[in-house]
């Protein structure tokens, strides 16, 4: 079996964000957040410890991503999504959150881990297809004119 020591070192070393949350009322405060994530958030642990994530959205807060979170925070459910958040800076990423509850010995919902994945190349490199898409489409349209 792993030990505590060596979990956290490889927590540590991942490359996406880990997060644990803890419910509290309406919030799932931060109770542990691994290097990855102040990499990508540009915060350290201490600025962020105890608060609810929803601070990387800044006034970002109408998401359709962020409604199907918010469904799956309430009925205690894996969900996975793409959101724009904030770093620290100012700066937007597309963040492709996964979080999963996690439920104690007697079934309750105690916590949730939170996966987070810088996919900002991908989200771009998709909306430059799309954009080019609709350019091929007009250019065909506009030759299929001249021709008649
Ligand atoms: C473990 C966990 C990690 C989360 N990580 C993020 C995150 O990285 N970025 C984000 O915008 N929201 C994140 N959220 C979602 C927010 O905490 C919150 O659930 C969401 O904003 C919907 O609730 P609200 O409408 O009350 O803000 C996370 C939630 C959980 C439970």
């Amino acid at each position: 079996m792993i030990n505590a020591k060596l979990l956290q070192l490889v927590v540590d070393a991942s490359n996406d964000g880990i997060v644990v949350a803890e419910q509290e009322g309406d919030d799932n405060i931060l109770i542990y957040v691994n290097k990855a994530f102040e990499r990508l958030t540009g915060y350290h642990t201490d600025d962020i410890l105890y608060q609810d994530c929803r601070f990387l959205q800044k006034d970002d807060r109408d998401q359709s991503g962020l409604r199907a979170i918010r469904d799956a925070v309430k009925t205690g459910q894996p969900s996975r999504q793409i959101l724009r958040n904030y770093r620290k800076d100012g700066s937007m990423f597309w963040n492709e959150l996964s979080i999963t509850p996690v439920y104690n010995e007697a079934d309750q919902l105690t916590y949730f881990i939170g996966i987070q994945k810088d996919v900002t190349e991908q989200v771009q490199n998709q909306e430059q297809v799309e954009t080019l898409k609709q350019e091929v489409a007009q250019l065909r349209a506009q030759l299929a004119n001249t021709g008649k």
